[in-house]
């Protein structure tokens, strides 16, 4: 059977992502939050683009995801969606825009998908909010889950450690899982959980579940650019899987840009006017 990123050029849709888990096929998808690296990871194939919330970590320097704000986001969101011609575009829905009164989540979402043009959103929690997810798909906009190890409740657990490791806690992630699905949910991610019910709960569910920190066992896998490009050595969880470094590459061409300027060979008779 042929691979969709070799022979199928066409804008992935949530459709797309459904024939991918249907016909067995991996997904791939990876955050991004600007227009120029936005545009290397869509003509690199990735699958779905992920605006995440980590824009307050990597981008903005926060110590948690609390603090990024919709318009922010919303900032983020548009930057990204300027360069992008194929992915399947995801903006995450920022902290205190969908926990409350479920009107208020929906006017969020709606906010989101007109004033920036991606594609679906990507919210935190299972029953607790899954009235407000329910209206937000009713508003036919395309929603992904987000269960395990859920950043924006940092204050409520204390630590970002491994998620469902007793069976009271596994059989809660089950039954959200269940649940998303239901309220017309497109996809799953789950974050930091064992690998052995995050395979149990992706054969479980019809849509494709994504994983970070979950093991092989999923239907797509989902990093933050900067740690997988290697930009932020000192962040090394046990997932991470490095495939350059990004930080060594350009430090040495920044001091070498700093040696030359220091030593006037840049810039040459070649580089002036
Ligand atoms: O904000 C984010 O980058 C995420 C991924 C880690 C899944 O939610």
């Amino acid at each position: 059977m042929a691979g969709y990123i070799s022979d199928n050029k066409k804008k992935i849709t949530t459709h797309t992502l459904a024939e991918m888990k249907q016909a067995g096929e991996k997904i791939s998808m990876l955050t991004a939050y600007d227009y120029t690296t936005a545009g290397i990871v869509d003509r690199s194939g990735m699958e779905i683009i992920l605006v995440g919330d980590s824009a307050a970590n990597v981008m903005a320097g926060y110590s948690t995801t609390l603090p990024i704000t919709l318009d922010e986001m919303i900032y983020h969101g548009k930057c990204v969606t300027r360069a992008v011609n194929r992915a399947l575009v995801v903006l995450d829905m920022p902290f205190g825009t969908y926990q409350g009164d479920s009107s208020v989540g929906v006017a969020s979402a709606i906010r989101m998908i007109k004033e920036t043009g991606v594609d679906a959103i990507k919210l935190e929690g299972g029953e607790e909010i899954i009235e407000t997810v329910r209206k937000i798909v009713n508003s036919s906009i395309p929603v992904m889950g987000h269960l395990g190890l859920m950043p924006q409740s940092i204050n409520k657990y204390g630590n970002y450690g491994l998620r469902a490791k007793d069976d009271a806690e596994a059989d809660k992630l089950i039954r959200d899982a269940r649940l998303l699905q239901e309220a017309g949910c497109f996809a799953l991610v789950l974050e930091k959980i064992p690998a052995e019910l995050a395979e149990r709960v992706s054969r479980e569910l019809d849509i494709p579940v994504i994983g970070i920190g979950a093991g092989g066992g999923v239907d797509g896998q989902v990093l933050v650019i900067q740690d997988m490009l290697g930009m932020n050595n000192d962040f090394k969880p046990k997932f991470l899987r490095r495939y350059a470094n990004l930080e060594e590459v350009m430090t040495g061409a920044i001091q070498a840009y700093i040696g030359d300027v220091k030593s006037k060979d840049f810039p040459n008779e070649s580089e002036q006017y």
